[in-house]
């Protein structure tokens, strides 16, 4: 028998307006208990497509399955076997954190004495049991998000999805959230589905990632295999002040793919580091260049992104345009309702 993916997208499109095409025919398959991370730079489609597979906007064309259930035949069913945390704070500053999470299992239909209960249990799974009563407007910022993952968390979801969770985060408060994370996913099967502009935490933390880029999947697999598929690594030789210019010598040099220079310092890419060190070592020293420095680097997913979209991937705090403007969408038209 075949097992039922946690998340199926297929040939998922979105077009606003009838013009922009901000998600161009994605598909992809997420295992059961696996963390997928979708990156892709500002404006790629990753907001939008969470929000196709997570029932709060209908695609264009395409569908998905979440858990066994279309997306687009049975909303409202997916919504209850998901959690979804969205990039902007959600939870309401002006309610206290306990309140927070009770106000969200109401919603969800539980019992107020069973929501009392989760919250108290997921405030001690998060850490935040000390804040409890206090209002979450008085929260840091990494313990609103473990207040957001908590009440994202009430109703039991199977499958969880994560909007740039840790964006402003200092390290420590990022570190310290995907440890939950990965707690959840150890303990409970969680799935994961996580968008991030972090490179470094997309290659440590998930099992399998996509990188999105105008709309379209340009590369899937797991971290290491993407950067396998790039075959090598990056030697950083730096040459003593005042030695001549190395990059002819390096070049013809056996499994070098590529030389860049500035300044003395040359970046090779290589087949491999380890027999091309000492190779290279002895070739410039004979050409009257002394070596003062090695390191030999495996490809980062930095260097995956710029290979599979020919741009340099790069990070940005805080949210952008697109998200204030679709937020602010959302706000009015949450206003308009309720005149
Ligand atoms: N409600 C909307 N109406 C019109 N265009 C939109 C809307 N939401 C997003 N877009 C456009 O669709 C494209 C994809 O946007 P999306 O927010 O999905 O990208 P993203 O990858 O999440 O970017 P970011 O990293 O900035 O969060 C962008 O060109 C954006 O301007
Ligand atoms: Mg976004």
């Amino acid at each position: 028998m075949q097992t039922v993916q946690a998340i199926h997208a297929e040939n998922l499109v979105k077009v606003y307006n009838g013009k922009v095409r901000a998600v161009d025919g994605v598909s992809f398959d997420v295992r059961p208990g696996e963390v997928f991370g979708f990156l892709g730079p500002n404006g790629a489609g990753k907001t939008t497509t969470v929000s196709m597979l997570s029932a709060g906007l209908r695609p264009t064309e395409g569908r998905a399955v979440i858990d066994g259930l279309e997306v687009n035949v049975d909303p409202e069913a997916v919504k209850r076997r998901i959690g979804v945390i969205f990039q902007e704070a959600t939870a309401d500053g002006d309610l206290t954190g306990r309140e927070n999470i009770e106000v969200a299992a109401g919603c969800y239909g539980i019992s107020a004495a069973e929501g009392r209960r989760r919250a108290t249990a997921l405030m001690e799974q998060m850490q935040i049991t000390e804040a409890a009563d206090r209002l979450a407007k008085t929260y840091s910022g990494g313990m609103r998000r473990r207040l957001e993952l908590a009440v994202g968390l009430v109703h039991r979801p199977k499958i969880l999805f994560l909007d740039e969770p840790t964006l402003g985060l200092d390290p420590q408060g990022r570190a310290g959230f995907w440890g939950f994370i990965q707690k959840l996913r150890s303990e409970e099967g969680l799935t994961v589905f996580v968008t991030t502009h972090y490179l470094d935490e997309a290659d440590t933390m998930c099992n399998r990632i996509a990188i999105i880029d105008h709309g379209k999947i340009v590369a899937t697999g797991s971290p290491g295999e993407l950067k396998d598929k790039l075959g090598g690594d990056i030697v950083t030789l730096k040459t003593a002040p005042g030695a001549p210019d190395m990059t002819g010598v390096l070049r013809p040099l056996a499994g070098v793919y590529s030389v860049q220079s500035q300044d003395g310092t040359y970046r090779v890419k290589c087949r491999s580091g380890e027999p091309f060190v000492p190779l290279a070592v002895e070739a410039c020293t004979r050409a009257g260049a002394g070596v003062t420095g090695v390191t030999v680097k495996r490809p980062s997913l930095d260097e995956v992104f710029l290979e599979f979209t020919g741009r340099e991937f790069r990070e940005e705090e805080g949210p952008t345009a697109t998200d204030r403007a679709v937020l602010m969408q959302s706000v009015q038209s949450g206003l308009r309702g309720r005149r």
